[in-house]
């Protein structure tokens, strides 16, 4: 198990606990003078906010603002537009709070104010070359691991492709983890947001060797003993409170374990490398507005079932974690158990089983199939074989 040589990357100080934001203003008074509030518009009126901000401007703190636009995942040319806002604020902080988006946003914002040029400058990995502003991040919604990863998703309009800013100082230097900014996500964003942090895991946690590439730093493209301890940590977290979103959205410490278990899945994701599910949703996203994390959530099972097909039970590890050890039973066995009891939880948390509910029929299947080309490198990291010309077997169930 440890073995094989690896490299682990972690450089974000988490800050967690419920109403732990009430601190905030003495840990924000004490790193920076002039701090920039980039919001995402839909959470601009929640109570946190309005108490930072005062909290702020007792304390003598000058502050900016900038609200982000919430309605669409952020493109190249928006990435631009507020990067040149921000870089006319000279400020010398970024308190970034929203959803996946908006901190992704962000993340690209605070390295283009040190960074010249434009966002798509730096597109693909490790290609910032000096870290930016210090930065903050708040996310209100739990799922994507954000605020932890190196990663931060565009989309090139001229394109239509989704290729983001990933690597070396694209992490953000404090992330704050407090169901009070969560808690009022609407339940259908919430949702998704979670089924995203467990493709997360699904996919991270079973990322094998891939072919050696060129690509340095953010490419390591394998778990290790490391990534799979955050990664069974997080699949405890969600797999058990996930339910939760459904059942008791404002509990608070149930809300506070969906966001640890979605930002330790957000570490497995970025040192191990993603898998088949998630590469999947990005030309569904661009191509068809399917959003990120239920779209991953409607493959992620279907690839479960391709890999256990194909002889791979590393997934039974997972499964001592829902029902305890159970040597009576073969890996296989549980292997099987196991994708009946995710396909349980998928279904409390009402995971399409059909691309019908966007309006994809039939004769959208070679499409579909056809956007796929290119996504190669993230199907290489499967356990079993798959290639991107057979991605059919993946997508057919779901066309009805
Ligand atoms: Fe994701």
């Amino acid at each position: 198990m440890y073995s094989s040589n690896f490299r682990f990357f972690l450089q974000t100080e988490l800050i967690c606990g419920v109403g732990v934001y009430k601190d905030l203003p003495d840990l924000l008074k004490s790193i920076c003078n002039r701090p920039l509030f980039l919001i995402d518009e839909n959470v601009a009126q929640i109570e946190p906010i309005g108490f930072l901000k005062s909290e702020l401007a007792k304390k003598g703190l000058d502050t900016e603002e900038i609200l982000l636009r919430g309605t669409e995942e952020p493109d190249y040319d928006y990435l631009d537009n507020v990067s040149d806002q921000a870089r006319n604020l000279s400020c010398d902080f970024i308190l970034a709070i929203g959803g996946g988006s908006a901190l992704d946003l962000a993340k690209a914002v605070a390295v283009l104010i040190t960074n010249t040029g434009s966002g798509l400058d730096y597109r693909g990995f490790d290609q910032v070359k000096k870290p930016g502003i210090t930065l903050m991040a708040i996310p209100t919604t739990a799922g994507t691991g954000s605020e932890v990863t190196i990663n931060a998703v565009f989309t090139n309009k001229q394109e239509n492709k989704k290729l983001g800013i990933n690597g070396a100082y694209m992490n953000a230097r404090y992330a704050v983890l407090d169901p009070s900014f969560t808690c009022l996500a609407p339940q259908k964003v919430a949702v998704s947001a979670g089924v995203d942090a467990m493709v997360h895991v699904l996919e991270s946690f079973v990322t094998t060797n891939a072919p050696p590439t060129n690509y340095g730093f953010s490419q390591r493209q394998n778990s290790n003993f490391l990534t799979r301890s955050f990664a069974r940590e997080a699949f405890s977290l969600l797999y058990h409170n996930l339910p939760a979103l459904i059942e008791d959205p404002q509990n608070m410490e149930r809300l506070l374990k969906i966001q640890l278990g979605a930002y330790y899945a957000g570490i497995s994701l970025f040192n191990s490398g993603s898998g088949i599910a998630g590469a999947m949703s990005y030309p569904l996203g661009v191509h068809y507005k399917i959003p990120h994390g239920i779209c991953g959530g409607m493959f992620a099972l279907s690839v479960v079932r391709y890999n256990i097909n194909g002889g791979y039970y590393g997934y039974s590890e997972l499964y001592e974690l829902i029902k305890g050890s159970a040597h009576t039973l073969s890996q296989e066995q549980m292997c099987e158990d196991f994708i009946s009891k995710m396909q349980e939880l998928f279904d409390t948390l009402d995971v399409p089983k059909s691309l019908s509910i966007f309006g994809i029929g039939q004769d959208r299947f070679e499409h579909i199939c056809e956007i796929m080309q290119g996504m190669q490198g993230a199907f290489d990291q499967n356990p079993v074989p798959l290639k991107v010309e057979d991605v059919g077997a993946i997508i057919r169930p779901f066309i009805n």
